[in-house]
């Protein structure tokens, strides 16, 4: 096992991308310069005063280092008492660049949390004018701010820097557009304050329809000028089409969600460029059949359906519509895996709580997938979908599945909790919480870090194919 902690004098004030991993001195190592400080001391101080001061560096540690001392007292628990003081270092994985040749096998998306609070966050979010007030935690009034300055370390490769110039010059000209519920207007509004960080002109980046972000609109599309390239938002909770019920339905039948049809909107977004897809937080009974919402299939209400038999349905759908009404050639696709909640002793609306998480889990076998049924079934229809088989990562499908809620599982610390009301009105009363949602900049920052490097992959395996058929 290896546990690892960040030595405040030892950084090196520049570094390359791909040497972040090794930036961190084994604990084992301070333990050994303060022992080799120690033996400065003359023997007359006696063995009292090398207890005391060997007492006082572990202090030092606990206090210098907040993530050493929550691992050491995680791992305290355990069998193996005091892992974080043995050597790590002579175990160090050699990591291959993801986007080079040997990348090709590596899954991104099996990796661990890494404390890395010289790089992150990203951006802050009173630079970023695209945020939603209910994401901007640190202005709310969250105390701790350690949730914003974790990496994603695959556990095999290492990703490539995110470069917003780099990414919107790939962008040019195109569409890149977010359909989905609100997490995936959380990763969205994520997505505009990375890239916008690289723009000076504030002026250049302008809603088209001049519709604020504040306002909750049905669709958003963010022009860069620049780069003339838009990135877009459209609301669609549940991808496939919400309407009027047929004529004669029973009175308690206020909408129906026809599973055979897509979303509406997917008028607007299916000559896009890039989409990236969400669904699964509406999947439940309050935002269907207890609204009085129910499920259609043809001309016939099922109203015996259940809702995971629905939620299978309506990926049926929009899998068969990626495969079948869009242009391969044209369209990239990105699905994006259910963003798991970390309510805690209830739910939203029954006083469920996470305002007290602070860190990662580290561990992650506390942080099940079994949990997350949405995730389940989804793996379930994709695994058995005609557009998934064969199932190939980059070739031979314009499908890439955004798989993040195994990472994000890992997140309890990442939510908006109390802090998602304005800095005027302070935290939200403590049985009102809000552990679905991300802060930004916070975890969705680190999605799109993920998408922005299959995009680069993807990007570079089409260059290569069409050189080999050159
Ligand atoms: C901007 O991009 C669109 C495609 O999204 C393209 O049709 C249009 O010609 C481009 N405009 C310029 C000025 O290049
Ligand atoms: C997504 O990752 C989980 C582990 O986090 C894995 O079990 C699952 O098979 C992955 N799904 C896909 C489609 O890659």
């Amino acid at each position: 096992m290896k546990v690892m902690v960040p030595s405040l004098s030892a950084m090196p004030k520049t570094q390359s991308p791909h040497v972040l991993a090794s930036d961190v001195t084994p604990i084992s190592e301070l333990l050994k310069r303060s022992l080799k400080r120690l033996r400065l001391f003359e023997p007359s101080v006696g063995v009292l005063g090398f207890l005391i001061v060997t007492l006082l560096v572990i202090c030092g540690f606990f206090y210098l280092d907040y993530r050493a001392a929550a691992r050491g007292l995680k791992f305290a628990g355990r069998s193996e008492r005091f892992v974080w003081l043995q050597r790590s270092g002579s175990h160090e994985v050699k990591r291959v660049d993801f986007l080079g040749e040997n990348g090709n096998s590596c899954d991104v998306f099996d990796g661990e949390w890494v404390w890395d609070d010289r790089n992150y966050p990203l951006y802050e979010s009173r630079d970023c004018r695209f945020l939603d007030g209910g994401f901007r935690c640190k202005e709310n009034g969250r105390p701790d701010l350690f949730y914003a300055k974790w990496r994603w370390q695959p556990k095999h490769c290492n990703l490539p820097r995110f470069n917003a110039k780099l990414m919107l010059e790939k962008l040019k000209d195109k569409r890149l557009v977010f359909v989905g519920d609100s997490i995936g207007r959380n990763q969205w509004e994520s997505l505009l304050c990375m890239l916008s960080s690289a723009i000076s002109n504030a002026d250049s980046i302008y809603e088209v329809n001049g519709s604020p972000i504040t306002k909750h609109k049905g669709f958003l599309v963010f022009k860069f000028k620049e780069f003339n390239c838009t990135v877009e938002y459209y609301r669609a909770p549940f991808l496939v089409l919400q309407s009027r019920p047929p004529a004669g339905s029973a009175e308690k039948i206020k909408t129906t969600l026809k599973l055979d049809q897509m979303d509406w909107t997917s008028l607007k977004w299916r000559t896009a460029d890039i989409l990236v897809f969400n669904t699964g937080h509406w999947w439940n009974y309050g935002k269907t059949t207890r609204s009085g919402c129910y499920f259609q299939e043809g001309s016939k209400v099922k109203m015996e359906m259940s809702i995971e038999q629905a939620y299978k349905r309506a990926l049926e759908t929009v899998f068969t519509w990626i495969d079948n009404d869009l242009d391969r050639t044209k369209t990239q696709v990105f699905f994006r895996t259910f963003a798991p909640v970390h309510f805690r002793g209830g739910d939203w609306r029954n006083g469920g709580t996470c305002h007290r998480e602070t860190l990662p889990e580290i561990d992650p076998s506390l942080a099940p997938l079994e949990t997350w049924s949405q995730f389940k079934i989804f793996n379930e229809v994709l695994s058995s979908s005609s557009s998934s088989s064969p199932w190939s990562r980059f070739r031979g499908t314009n499908l890439q599945v955004l798989n993040i809620t195994g990472m994000s599982s890992r997140r309890k610390d990442g939510h908006a909790s109390i802090y998602y009301l304005g800095p005027d009105v302070g935290p939200a009363p403590i049985h009102r919480q809000d552990c679905s949602h991300w802060c930004l900049p916070g975890v969705p920052d680190l999605w799109n870090e993920l998408l922005y490097a299959l995009f680069l992959k993807l990007e570079k395996e089409a260059n290569h194919q069409h050189e080999k058929v050159q």
